[in-house]
């Protein structure tokens, strides 16, 4: 046996070579291994036998790999095909065909059955996607939570301060309270007040108010004093009433969004202005925010203890959105997300 006979007999990969009439000329050990038969089964066989022909007819042998079948590897000359058992079972296969002019052109193929990467993929991809519908399930119930906490604080608690303040108005009023217990009263009611306004606050920033009620314009506006008031730096909010009302699962994606994004120009970008646009274009909200910063980099955005970007996707993918974040032209960060609104509107 030549030499080359001999790398070809004992090459781990299939390895069968054709004529221009699709009959088998020659296999390895490996080919007939890989579609469960013997050498001298496969040899004089044709290659339709073993491989399915994308249209039926294939034409010479390289129409097998060429005609319908996708692209696999990064040369040209690697495909994705489907291999047939000789029990008829099928079964996916990558492999390369080169074709060699000695006398008559031939074609040799190299081989390799891929149902193994294959189930891997499959599995990997269905994982991911639990993983997904857990994030979304987890973001949802801690979004109730905060609502309902919030809820609590301010109906129940709220109701409660209120109703003592009130009572302490009429003790105050009542005859003949000596002036000590005057004193005492009016510093009572001094920390009751106090008390009701970080409540009001700790429920706030729990859950606005105004996203349970409809106005997302309302919550935006909230966000942004809020903001400019803590860091002193100028922010504006370009976007319409009436083109955000929407459901509770959308004001909430775009409200936690439009959070995140300013909770990070406050923590990272050492910005001096931000823009926040929101408006309707058909059937889809346009969201850009961007600020005038340090700037966005790539390695930024692959930090392994970083959640919010990621956060921010998901919340948007989850709505079959698209999401960009990236430097502006001018040197700062921008952020532009596009949401589908339709089963979203909520009629005024
Ligand atoms: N507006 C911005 N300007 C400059 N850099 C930014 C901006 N927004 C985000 N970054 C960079 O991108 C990184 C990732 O942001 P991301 O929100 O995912 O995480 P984080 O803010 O660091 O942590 P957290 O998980 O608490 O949000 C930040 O650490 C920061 O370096
Ligand atoms: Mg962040």
């Amino acid at each position: 046996m030549p030499a080359s006979r001999q790398i070809v007999h004992h090459a781990s990969d299939a390895i069968i070579s054709a004529d221009q009439s699709n009959v088998i000329v020659m296999a390895n050990p490996a080919a007939a291994a890989l579609f469960d038969t013997s050498v001298e089964q496969m040899v004089g066989s044709p290659l339709g036998r073993y491989i399915e022909a994308a249209d039926g007819d294939a034409g010479e042998p390289a129409g097998y790999f060429r005609a319908g079948s996708g692209r696999a590897g990064r040369r040209a000359t690697d495909y994705a095909v489907t291999g047939l058992r000789s029990d008829g079972r099928r079964f996916p296969i990558e492999g390369s065909i080169s074709r060699t002019n000695e006398g008559a052109p031939f074609y040799t193929v190299i081989m390799r059955d891929v149902s193994e990467r294959r189930r891997v993929q499959e599995k990997l991809t269905r994982s991911h996607d639990q993983l997904r519908q857990l994030s979304a399930a987890l973001q949802t119930i801690r979004e109730e939570e905060r609502t309902h906490i919030a809820r609590e604080l301010h109906d129940d608690l709220g109701q409660l301060l209120a109703s003592l303040r009130m009572d302490l108005a009429l003790l105050q009023q009542a005859a003949g309270t000596p002036p000590d217990s005057l004193h005492l009263m009016r510093g009572m009611d001094a920390n009751l007040l106090t008390a009701i306004a970080s409540l009001r606050r700790i429920a706030s920033n729990l859950r606005p108010r105004a996203l349970d009620e409809g106005g997302l314009y309302f919550a935006l506006q909230g966000l942004r004093d809020d903001f400019v008031e803590r860091y002193g730096i100028p922010c504006t909010l370009l976007a319409d009433e009436a083109e955000l009302r929407l459901d509770d699962a959308a004001s909430t994606a775009i409200f936690r969004i439009v959070q995140e994004a300013l909770t990070n120009i406050a923590r990272h970008a050492d910005a001096t202005s931000v823009h926040m646009n929101l408006f309707r274009l058909n059937h889809e909200l346009l969201i850009t925010i961007r600020d005038n910063g340090r700037g966005i980099h790539p390695g930024d955005m692959e930090k392994a203890e970083s959640l919010g970007l990621v956060g921010m996707r998901e919340r948007v993918w989850a709505m079959h959105g698209d999401i960009g974040i990236g430097p502006d032209d001018e040197g700062g960060t921008r952020i532009d997300v596009v949401l589908p609104l339709e089963g979203h509107l909520v009629q005024a």
